[in-house]
């Protein structure tokens, strides 16, 4: 099975979840584009329905979905993303497609929140992808200071503006051994944004597909 299949059967699975009168939130990538797919015949069961991205927010809406904001909803029942790392704890790295401050504030507001990945995914220990970091543009070059203290290599996304406005530094090397830690670390400097380690809220459930199928791990 190529990723690109593997990515379609976890967001098959992940429609499973979708309970009728669900408030759901939606994730941002590629394999949260393939769940959009899944829900358009679901749409009927759907009572609203929260985009973390200007990105997503289209497609919903090409899909025929009307888009309403978390304000309106209050709290959702379901939210359903992706992942650039995931790790045995429900640990996460996102925030490779630049979405992650919503994505990180539709997680926190969610009761259930469903990661669908693809094995290529799953690590041992989070940071051999490179850790995104959201913060306000004057302070890019402190943070990045801060984030080679720490023993990263930071790296500014070039060109690339978020939804919000801001800049994404991108830190490889990190060897990120406890991730509530540095997570809260992080949170702690001036000028982040956000962070796009998700480990002091967590997947709730993963739907992981290899060649085998799609295999679905619970956090307890
Ligand atoms: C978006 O900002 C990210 O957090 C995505 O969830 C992550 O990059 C996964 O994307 P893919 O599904 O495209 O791999």
């Amino acid at each position: 099975m190529d990723q690109a299949e593997k990515k379609r059967q976890a967001a098959k699975a992940a429609a499973a979840f979708v309970e009728p009168g669900i408030r759901l939130g939606v994730g941002t990538g590629s394999t949260v584009n393939c769940f959009i797919d899944e829900l358009v015949p679901l749409r009927g069961r759907i009572s609203a329905v929260v985009a973390s991205s200007r990105e997503t927010e289209q497609r919903l809406r090409a899909a025929g979905f009307e888009v309403s904001d978390l304000a309106e909803t209050g709290d959702l029942d379901l939210y359903v993303d992706g992942a650039d790392e995931a790790n045995k704890h429900f640990h996460l790295i996102k925030g490779g497609g630049g979405a992650l401050t919503r994505e990180k504030v539709l997680a926190a507001a969610s009761r259930r929140f469903v990661c669908i990945i693809d094995d290529s995914k799953w690590v041992a220990v989070l940071g051999r992808f490179p850790l995104p970091v959201e913060v306000i543009p004057m302070a890019q070059s402190y943070v990045s200071r801060q984030m080679v203290r720490a023993r990263g290599q930071p790296i500014l996304r070039k060109g690339f503006v978020t939804d919000n406005g801001n800049a994404i530094i991108d830190v490889h090397n990190l060897s990120i051994t406890n991730p509530p830690d540095v997570e809260s670390r992080f949170n702690q400097i001036p000028g982040v944004v956000t962070v796009g380690i998700f480990a002091q809220r967590p997947a709730d459930v993963i739907l992981i597909a290899d060649d085998s199928g799609v295999k679905r791990l619970d956090r307890r």
